[in-house]
């Protein structure tokens, strides 16, 4: 019996191999960053080739760094940027454009065209997520509206469209010689196009957007076997039996599976998930509905999201654009480098602002300068715009179950940081928890694939893996962090409007 099973967790910056053992734990790993090309301001665009070839790369690097052969691995389960779009010719399997990233907002102008009738909450009631940039649905049509013959293609059949998860199935799976197109709820709730209730595509919304069926993959479960490996792949026939967006993947690999469980990811933006159970909960204070998860056909378990765009990509922003640091944990040092913020508040609107607030006409904004100010006021006003924004998601949140969360369990690469999670526990006033393995997006994965083979048996065998490692208590004044949200509140007002 296999002893292991690998998870992809392909992101916005990197993809990456991680060998996971029965007990959750981490025993190899390969990562590979790839470009972000940026043709134009708000572009973000990826090269499916490249991602594809970087996922194959990464699975070797992982499998050789513990001397593991494909007889090791029960089973791949795959994670994923959500809503970040790839259309490709089936024939061929050449994408007809790169990926539109999910932080990309050239398609402002089809969101207010398709808001024109009936405003951005159109087809909220069935979809759960407001008309934005953000989602798959406005993508798909901007390539279809704009890359020649595309139309035409995807008309004919020709044409497929999958959110990277899809993409890495289908061509893991033998792309143009008998890839399964498939993807899970949890990627299929991210795109504009499915209903929560009958986890199915809606026809009336695909006619209003002109987006034709047949370019959809299937939507699975997030726990199930889905297919094999190619025979012409390093894991060669090894089944793919796990699917899940990044962030719901995070929450199953926190085991948050109770509902009002949550948890918080800190990557290169930050999700906020509430497990609401099997109920379809919707947001009066600016959260999206979305599927949580569904292990094989049991019931699908949903979720409240905050969605944040712009967290970590921040301390990148600082790293690539600006230059006043050289890497990306230097940004701790130089905070700390100043005794506080100095007055000074960095809202960082790249994308515009997603939750609470859906404003696409908004910009990034640092406000509060004045002559004293220097590069540790803003490396500091950088990572204190990350607690910020959770302590507003997390409001939303809380404002919408009617109860204060007591805790928040945190994960991803940001909970690095001591001083930003003893500064986010301080703005919370509730202690902040991080476990053991905070790759908890790959672990999340992983577990899906695994309890779809009977590598593990149920979810409360997961439960017993997960472990505490650290616990940040508020110490803050009260009072103190009272003005502090009230100024970042008066910053972010300044970032609205900027857009025509
Ligand atoms: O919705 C976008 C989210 O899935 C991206 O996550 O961790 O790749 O930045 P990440």
């Amino acid at each position: 019996m296999a002893d292991y099973v690998i998870a992809i967790d392909q992101g916005t910056t990197s993809s990456r191999a991680i060998v996971f053992d029965s007990a959750g734990s981490i025993v190899s790993s390969g990562q590979k960053e790839h470009e972000q090309i940026l043709p134009r301001a708000g572009w973000v665009e990826h090269d499916p080739n490249e991602i594809w070839a970087n996922t194959r790369e990464v699975i070797g690097q992982a499998l050789s760094r513990a001397n593991l052969t494909r007889h090791d691995i029960a089973a791949v389960g795959i994670t994923n940027q959500r809503e970040t779009a790839v259309v490709w010719d089936k024939n061929t399997g050449e994408p007809v454009y790169n990926a539109i990233v999910w932080q990309d907002t050239r398609t402002q102008k089809i969101v207010d065209e398709l808001a024109a009738d009936g405003g951005v909450e159109r087809f909220k009631d069935t979809v759960g997520l407001p008309l934005a940039t953000y989602f798959s649905g406005t993508k798909i049509k901007w390539i279809l509206d704009n890359v020649d013959g595309a139309r035409e293609k995807a008309e004919a059949g020709d044409l497929l469209f999958g959110t990277t998860d899809s993409w890495l199935v289908w061509n893991l799976t033998g792309g143009t010689d008998g890839g399964v197109h498939i993807t899970d709820v949890t990627n299929a709730s991210r795109t504009m196009f499915m209903d929560l209730k009958t986890l199915a595509w809606d026809d009336d919304i695909l006619a209003a957007f002109g987006v034709p069926k047949s370019m959809l993959p299937e939507i699975k479960s997030s726990s199930e076997v889905y297919g094999t490996v190619a025979a012409s792949q390093l894991l060669r026939e090894t089944p793919v039996a796990g699917i899940l967006g990044d962030q719901q993947a995070a929450t199953f690999g926190q085991v948050a599976f109770e509902r009002g469980d949550a948890k918080n990811t800190y990557g290169t933006g930050n999700f906020l998930i509430v497990n609401t159970g099997t109920e379809i909960v919707r947001s009066e204070n600016g959260l999206l509905t979305t599927v949580c998860y569904r292990i094989g056909d049991a019931d699908p378990v949903y979720a409240l999201e905050g969605s944040i765009a712009v967290t970590g990509s921040a301390i990148q922003w600082l790293r690539d654009q600006l230059g006043i640091i050289s890497a990306a944990p230097e940004v701790e040092q130089l905070a700390e480098s100043v005794e506080d913020n100095g007055g000074v508040y960095f809202v960082p609107a790249f994308s515009g602002l997603f939750a609470p607030y859906w404003r696409g006409d908004a910009r990034g904004a640092i406000v509060g300068l004045t002559r004293f100010a220097n590069k540790g006021h803003i490396a500091r006003a950088a990572l204190e715009a990350t607690a910020f924004q959770t302590a507003e998601v997390l409001d939303a949140a809380d404002s919408d179950a009617g109860v204060r969360m007591t805790e928040l369990k945190v994960d991803g690469g940001m909970t690095a940081n001591d001083a930003l999670m003893q500064f986010q526990a301080d703005i919370l006033g509730i202690p902040v928890i991080r476990p053991k393995v905070i790759e908890t997006t790959a672990l999340g994965a992983a577990y899906a694939a695994g309890l779809a083979v009977g590598f593990w048996s149920s979810t409360e065998e997961l439960v017993k893996n997960w472990q505490e490692d650290k616990r940040w208590e508020p110490q803050l004044d009260p009072a103190e962090r009272d003005r502090l949200l009230r100024q970042w509140k008066k910053a972010v007002t300044k970032t609205f409007d900027w857009v025509d």
